[in-house]
C-alpha cells in the first residue's frame, strides 16, 4: 500500500532532511497521544496509526510552516498531530458508515472488532486531539471546532443527497469541500499560524489546502474505482457497492447514450451482489466519465497551485507545487 508523498517532493537534501525530521517528531507524538490507561483502547487506537497511511495532512502542516519565521517548532508539530488524530477519528467513523472492511491495508476497526468499538475509538481520538489543542490556545480550538463542524455537515449532506432542484454536481463539490477540503485547509492554516506567519500568508495556505483537498478527494474517488486493494489499502468499488455518488458516477448517470443503460441501472442504489458489483465496476472503469472526473481533479489542483503565486519561491513552494501533481497522479 502507498507510503508518504514525501519522496515525491524532493528538492534539496537539507530541506528534505528537515521535513523528515519534523515528520518523525509527529510520529513520536502521535504514538504517545494514542496511549490510554485502559490497554484495550490503546490497542484499538494504535491499530490504524500503525497500519500506515500517507500522513498527507501533517506533511502539509509542516510544509506550510516553512512560510513563517519558526518552521517546524513544537506548536507546528502539535498542530500536525491534532490534524492527523482528527483525520484518524473520522476514518474510524467513516468505515462504520461505509461498512468498509479494509483500511490502510488492514482490517477496519469495525470489521476487526465491531461498530461500537470503532465509534468509541474515534471519539477517544477526538478527545486526545482536543487535549493537545488546549495547549495551542483558544483560537486553535475554535479553528478545529469550525473545521469539524464543516466535516460533519459535509458527511451528513452527502448521506442525505441534494434537495430538489439543486444541481447534483454542485451539491457533490460542496460535500467534498466540506468533508475533506475543510480539514486539509486547517492543516495549511495551522502550519503557517503556529510558525508565526502573517495573516495574509495564513489565508493563502488555508485556501491552498481547501482547493488541493477537493482535488485529493476527487482523486480518491477515482482511485476507489481504478485501483486494487494492494495499491490503495482499501477494497475497490466501495463507493459503488454502497451507492455513494462520486463525480464519475454523477456524470455517467447524466448520459443519454443507450449503451449506458445497464451501468445507469446499477448506479441507482447500492450493489450488494458480488457479480453485479464486478460488472458495474468493469463498465465504470471503461466509461469516459472517469476521464472527465480526472479533468475536474486536475482543475482543482491547478487552482491550488495558482493560490501559491504570491508566496516567495524556494524549496517549500516547489514542494507544494509538486504536491499538486502528486494528488492527481496518485494510484493509491
Ligand atoms: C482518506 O484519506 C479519506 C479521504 C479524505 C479521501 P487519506 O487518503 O489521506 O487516508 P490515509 O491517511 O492515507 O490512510
Ligand atoms: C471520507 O470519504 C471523507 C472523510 C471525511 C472521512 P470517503 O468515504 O471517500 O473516504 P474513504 O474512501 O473511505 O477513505
Ligand atoms: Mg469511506
Ligand atoms: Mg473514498
Amino acid at each position: 500500500m502507498t507510503g508518504s508523498p514525501l519522496g515525491e517532493l524532493s528538492t534539496d537534501p537539507a530541506f528534505d532532511a528537515s521535513l523528515a525530521a519534523s515528520l518523525d517528531e509527529v510520529e513520536t507524538e502521535l504514538a504517545s497521544a494514542v496511549v490510554s490507561d485502559y490497554p484495550f483502547v490503546t490497542e484499538t487506537s494504535r491499530h490504524l496509526v500503525e497500519a500506515g497511511g500517507k500522513r498527507f495532512r501533517p506533511l502539509l502542516t509542516v510544509l506550510a510552516s516553512h512560510f513563517g519565521p519558526q518552521p517546524g517548532n513544537s506548536e507546528v508539530i502539535k498542530s500536525a498531530v491534532v490534524v492527523e488524530l482528527t483525520h484518524l477519528a473520522t476514518l474510524y467513523h467513516d468505515d462504520v458508515m461505509d461498512e468498509a472492511e479494509l483500511r490502510r491495508g488492514a482490517p477496519s476497526a469495525n470489521s476487526r472488532w465491531n461498530n461500537t468499538v470503532a465509534i468509541l475509538t474515534g471519539d477517544f481520538l477526538f478527545a486526545r486531539a482536543s487535549d493537545i489543542l488546549a495547549d495551542l490556545g483558544p483560537e486553535a480550538v475554535r479553528i478545529q471546532a469550525r473545521t469539524f463542524e464543516r466535516l460533519c455537515t459535509g458527511q451528513i449532506r452527502e448521506s442525505v443527497g441534494p434537495d430538489d432542484g439543486v444541481d447534483p454536481v454542485k451539491h457533490h463539490l460542496q460535500v467534498l469541500a466540506d468533508k475533506t477540503g475543510s480539514l486539509i485547509a486547517a492543516a495549511g492554516r495551522f502550519g503557517t499560524m503556529m510558525a508565526g506567519a502573517d495573516e495574509a500568508t495564513v489565508e493563502i495556505l488555508s485556501r491552498f489546502g481547501e482547493a488541493i483537498g477537493v482535488a485529493f478527494q476527487l482523486a480518491d474517488d477515482i482511485v476507489d474505482i481504478t485501483s486494487d486493494a494492494e495499491q490503495s489499502g482499501k477494497l475497490p468499488g466501495t463507493d459503488l457497492r454502497e451507492g455513494v455518488p462520486t463525480l464519475a458516477t454523477l456524470i455517467a448517470r447524466g448520459s443519454d447514450d443507450p449503451k449506458d443503460e445497464v451501468l445507469i441501472g446499477y448506479l441507482s442504489g447500492p450493489i450488494p451482489d458480488d457479480r453485479q458489483h464486478a460488472e458495474a465496476l468493469t463498465l465504470l472503469r471503461a466509461h469516459p466519465a472517469l476521464a472527465s472526473a480526472r479533468e475536474e481533479a486536475r482543475r482543482w489542483a491547478d487552482d491550488a497551485r495558482r493560490t501559491l503565486e504570491p508566496l516567495p519561491s524556494g524549496d517549500a513552494k516547489r514542494a507544494l507545487e509538486a504536491l499538486c501533481d502528486y494528488v492527481v497522479n496518485r494510484t493509491g
